[in-house]
Parts: structure tokens; C-alpha cells; sequence
């Protein structure tokens, strides 16, 4: 299905600047001393603002005992690397005990490490190395559904009358009777295919389960889950953990009247099959119910109650939102004195998927207009969805395109998050044969969908045996790419991704209109290319543009009343081998090239 079918300012680089000096130990008078602890109290406030975030599938990114599969030690022991690659915050898909049927995803017990990937004392090392380099850590919080095997659920299915019972989402089948199990209640379906209802023949009624048969829903509609869940969410911020990333969260709450989903229908107003067969249908009844929103209020006053004032600072809230548009989004920022995340994923831009100027000036000028001064969270690939290659990439400029989106990422305002192995030009690989593959949607969808692994493949540190991420046989095998896209080897090249990524991320946190100044659009009709100026507090102007073709492109960026106040810029950052800009009336862009240049 590929995920994206279930889509249906502030003086900060200011403080930026100061904490960069004082991380360099040059602040030893007095008062550039108190200077430096109100910036670091304002950074401990506002570090999200211009965050740069990283996503871990811990699974995939460094074995350190040999057994194929990634572990906690593996993420501490590339700690260095992250720093220098400036990632402010990780965060780690999940690592509680689990069966594993969904990766992490079906979770038996939320205050626990899975022995997987280590112990609870690898995980409190983890935090507290990763806080030595300023870097925090985000857990996955999966409220929607745990696993079939967490004690709540086996309490719940062992009796009707059992405490756990009203925990979950249980219901008689339509038309059943003493002998007879009816119908399933309604045409609700999983996001991973077939009915969202299971027959339970010991207590005989059906359970839902928006995702995997072992992915039972919990019952929001029930206080002692919201109870539960604070508990959790007080268990890992005690632990300090810097927030959460709140799993498949618009799918809390489905219809209390049990209503019918509507079928979907093609251009000729047909009915049609989805890729696991059944009749393809919407979700209004299943996804994005308002009931929502009083859960994340609750969650995040639990959440404000951690003073800001150590280390790690303001707890975070990311939502995993997958919406339908603009207005969407903006609602989950949460109404006025009752907030819910600070960083809803916009994923109205990412997932775009296709390269069209016009559609990335729209969804980004949005983001800059439309979510009422809030900070948008820009994101374009995780572990749901294929890599940027196949999404974005046109076979020959797959790097420049690379290049570009990341430059969209990081060079727009606001937090930027992206995956693991983006920074090296990582590619999909997804298994050719179906006794390959693990990850259920692909056992599921196969042949039309081949499922999530290409995308969970292990990092590629270097080119020594399996890429260096594990002695033994992965988990999932090492694309054959390893041994020229690599960290190692891209480390040597000043032209390389990761270099790209670097220095993006850099000029992200030292420049001052880069860091938070406006995203004003310039040279709005054009097609071909996207350009934009970001406008800092103190008057500086950056401008940037990417040639969203495969010719090479000018462009002049002077016209309209966007207010650029010269008509020369210094070149910051341009894709390697492209010309520096003379003047803004002809700036020269390769196939699929960028442009960075400060307004002179
Ligand atoms: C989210 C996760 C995905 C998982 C699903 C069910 O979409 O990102 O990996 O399978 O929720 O938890
Ligand atoms: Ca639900």
C-alpha cells in the first residue's frame, strides 16, 4: 500500500549563536558568563524550534552483540557520528518487549526494554551518553494498540466480566447467536487488509484491531487507559526522555455508532480492489475523530509538568499525522491555552512524492501561513514508506534530487526530521522473493505490496563485511551499494551526501535568518524552478533555489515585491560543480541543482 494511502520565531538564532560560543568555552568573563545561562535556560526552553531530528530503527542501525539485529549499545557507540552530523534529538522506533509481529510495534509490556536490543541499564547509558553530546532522546509511543500478548489484553480476552475487559474494543458479531458468530459488526478494515474485527471463540464476540490481528485497539473511551498511559508517559521522562513521537495517534477513536466506512470509487465511479484484495474503502469512521484531541491535552499537561529548567529541557510532543489537509494539521497544535504537540509531522509536503514545483510552493507556503505562527515539522521519508530514490528519484539524477529535498528539509523553517541513512543516499531494497521478506504488510500485500523492508535495510557504516553493522547475518540483508555508499567513505568526500547533509545542517544553526527567519516564496509562477527567501530578525536575507528539472535552469530572482534588499549574493552552499551567483537576476542552477546565497 505504501504508507502514504493512509493520508487520505523568536530570537532563537540569537541564542543559537551564544550557546555555540560558550560550547567553546570562550565566554570566562562575568557577564557574557549570565549571558550564557539565560541562553542555555532559553535553549533548554526552546530547543525544538530549530530542531534537527533524527529517526533510529534500532533494529537496523548497529548489532553490537552479533546477532544480526541492532541493540541500544549499537546507537550509544555512534554517538560522535551523530553529533557531528548536528542531530539535536533521536528518535528511537520502539524498543520495548515485544512479539515482534509488527517490529516493536505490538508492545507487551511500555516500561521495559525488549532483551533484544539490551536493558534498561543500556538504555539509561544511552540517555545519559547521548546528553554529554546534547543529544536527547524520543521515545515511540504506541497508544492506539498494544500486542495480543501484553497481560491487559490476555486479562481482557480471558473473561467478559474480567477488570481489563472495558480496556479494549470488543463486540458482538451482527446477527450472531448462542451457536452462531453472525457477521463481523461492520466493513471496518486493517490498515494491513481484511476485516479490522477478529473472532474470539473463547469469549465469542469480536475484537477491533486498526492494524495487525495482534495489534488489539484499546478503548479510549475508558478513563483507566488515559490513567495508564500517564503513568508511561511519566515512567520514561523520570528516565529522561525528552518526549514522544506518538504512533498512528489520529486512530485513537472510531465511530461510536459503529457506522459503515464508504467504499471508494474509481474515475468511473466503480467500486475497485486495494492492494491486499478487498474492496477499497475510506476511513472516516476509523481515523481522525475529534476524540483525540482531549487525549493529547491531557497527555501533554502531564508532559508541562516537567520543569523545563534541566536538561532535557521542554518534553516534545510529535505526532505521526497523516492528514488530509492543511486545517487538519493546524487543529493538532491544539486550541488556544490547551496545547497538544509541539511538532505534528507535516507530512502534507513530504509525501508529496512527485517532483512539482507548483504543489511544493502551495504546501510549503502553508506550512508558513497556515498553522497560525505554530513551528511546522517537516519530514520526507521514515520507516512507512519507501526511500527518497524511489519516491523522488528519476532513475538518473537520483543524488542532485536528493540533494534538493534535502535542501528543502533543512533550509525551510522550522524542525526537520529525517531517517536514518538519508544522510548517505541510502536506496530501497526492497526482497525479491516472498519467503524473504518480514515485515507482515509485505507478507500480506505480496506481490503488489512488498512491504516496509526495503526501507528497514541496516545502515551502511563502511565497506568491510554486512557494511559493518553487524558480524553476523543481518536481520534483513545489506543492499549491495554498501561498499561505495557508505559513512566511511563519504566522510573522505567533500562532495559526498553526508557532507551535503553537514553542511545544510550547519548553516541551519548558525545562520541567523536560516535558523528562524521567514520563508517569503520568490519568482512565484515559475515551473520549473522553486526559490524562496528566508528573512532573519536581524535583517539578513538568505535566498534559496532548487531546479526541480533535468536541464539546467536561470533564474531570476528579483522580481515581484518580495522586498530582497540587493540584488547580489554570496554563495553559502551550492551543489557541487554549480556556479556561484553574480547577480540575482541570473542565477544558474545545473539539472536538479540548488542554490544557497546570502542577499548582498
Ligand atoms: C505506525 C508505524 C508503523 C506501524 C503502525 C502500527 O504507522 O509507523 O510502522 O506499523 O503505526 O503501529
Ligand atoms: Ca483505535
Amino acid at each position: 500500500m505504501h504508507w502514504t494511502k493512509r493520508m487520505a520565531a523568536c530570537g532563537l538564532a540569537l541564542i543559537v549563536g551564544v550557546g555555540a560560543l560558550a560550547a567553546h568555552g570562550q565566554n570566562t568573563s562575568e557577564g557574557s558568563a549570565q549571558t550564557s545561562s539565560a541562553a542555555s535556560k532559553s535553549n533548554l526552553e526552546n530547543w525544538w524550534k530549530n530542531a534537527v531530528l533524527y529517526e533510529i530503527y534500532p533494529r537496523s542501525f548497529q548489532d553490537t552483540n552479533g546477532d544480526g539485529i541492532g541493540d541500544l549499545n549499537g546507537i550509544t557507540e555512534h554517538l560522535d557520528y551523530l553529533e557531528k552530523l548536528g542531530v539535536d534529538a533521536i528518535w528511537l522506533s520502539p524498543c520495548y518487549p515485544s512479539p515482534q509481529v509488527d517490529f516493536g510495534y505490538d508492545i507487551s509490556d511500555y516500561e521495559a526494554i525488549d532483551p533484544q536490543y539490551g536493558t534498561m541499564a543500556d538504555f539509561d547509558r544511552l540517555v545519559a551518553e547521548a546528553k554529554k553530546h546534547q543529544i536527547r532522546i524520543l521515545m515511540d509511543m504506541v497508544m492506539n494498540h498494544s500486542s495480543d500478548k501484553h497481560k491487559w489484553f490476555l486479562e481482557s480476552r480471558s473473561s467478559k466480566d474480567n477488570p481489563y475487559r472495558d480496556w479494549y474494543m470488543w463486540h458482538d458479531g451482527k446477527g450472531q447467536t448462542a451457536t452462531d458468530k453472525g457477521e463481523v459488526p461492520n466493513n471496518w478494515q486493517s490498515d494491513f487488509g481484511h476485516s479490522a474485527w477478529e473472532w474470539d471463540e473463547k469469549t465469542r464476540q469480536y475484537y477491533y484491531h486498526k492494524f495487525y490481528i495482534q495489534q488489539p485497539d484499546f478503548n479510549w473511551n475508558n478513563p483507566k487507559v488515559h490513567e495508564a498511559f500517564k503513568d508511561i508517559l511519566r515512567f520514561w521522562m523520570k528516565k529522561g526522555v525528552a518526549g514522544f513521537r506518538f504512533d498512528a495517534i489520529t486512530t485513537l477513536f472510531e465511530d461510536p455508532e459503529m457506522r459503515d466506512d464508504e467504499a471508494l470509487k474509481d474515475k468511473d465511479g466503480k467500486s475497485y480492489l486495494n492492494s491486499y484484495g478487498d474492496v477499497a474503502i475510506n476511513d472516516t469512521m476509523t481515523n481522525n475523530l475529534p476524540g483525540v484531541h482531549p487525549v493529547m491535552q491531557e497527555m501533554r499537561a502531564v508532559a508541562d509538568s516537567f520543569k523545563p529548567d534541566v536538561f532535557p529541557g521542554t518534553r516534545v510532543f510529535i505526532g505521526e499525522t497523516y492528514l488530509p489537509n492543511i486545517a487538519e494539521l493546524a487543529k493538532q497544535y491544539g486550541p488556544p491555552g490547551k496545547p497538544e504537540f509541539q511538532l505534528p509531522m507535516d507530512t502534507q509536503i513530504g509525501f508529496i512524492n512527485k517532483l512539482d514545483v507548483q504543489t511544493f510552493r502551495e504546501k510549503l507556503n502553508d506550512a508558513e501561513t497556515k498553522l497560525e505562527g505554530n513551528i511546522p515539522l517537516l519530514v520526507f521519508d521514515n520507516h512507512d514508506n519507501a526511500r527518497l530514490d524511489v519516491r523522488y528519484g528519476d532513475g538518473a539524477h537520483n543524488t542532485e534530487i536528493e540533494r534538493m529535498i534535502a535542501t528543502m528539509l533543512f533550509a525551510s523553517r522550522g524542525a526537520s526530521l529525517f531517517y536514518y541513512g538519508d544522510e548517505i543516499g541510502m536506496k530501497t531494497t526492497p526482497p525479491t522473493r516472498k519467503e524473504d521478506v518480514k515485515d507482515p504488510v509485505g507478507l500480506t500485500g505480496w506481490p503488489k505490496d512488498k512491504g516496509r523492508d526495503g526501507e528497514r535495510t541496516p545502515m551502511q557504516w563502511n565497506a568491510t563485511t554486512n557494511a559493518g553493522f553487524s558480524k553476523n547475518t543481518p536481520w534483513l540483508p545489506v543492499p549491495s551499494t554498501y561498499s561505495t555508499v557508505n559513512v566511511s567513505a563519504q566522510e573522505k568526500d567533500h562532495d559526498s551526501m553526508l557532507d551535503w547533509y553537514r553542511k545544510l545542517i550547519a548553516l541551519k544553526k548558525t545562520n541567523v535568518a536560516l535558523a528562524a527567519g521567514d520563508n517569503v516564496m520568490l519568482d512565484e509562477a515559475n515551473t520549473k524552478v522553486l526559490s524562496w527567501m528566508r528573512k532573519g530578525a536581524d535583517g539578513s536575507q538568505v535566498v534559496v533555489a532548487c531546479n526541480f528539472t533535468a536541464e539546467p535552469q536561470t533564474v531570476n530572482l528579483t522580481g515581484g515585491g518580495a522586498g530582497l534588499k540587493g540584488s547580489h549574493a554570496k554563495t553559502l552552499l551550492k551543489s557541487p560543480g554549480g556556479s556561484d551567483a553574480v547577480s540575482l537576476e541570473a542565477v544558474q542552477l545545473q539539472p536538479f541543482g540548488v542554490y544557497i546565497g546570502d542577499v548582498r
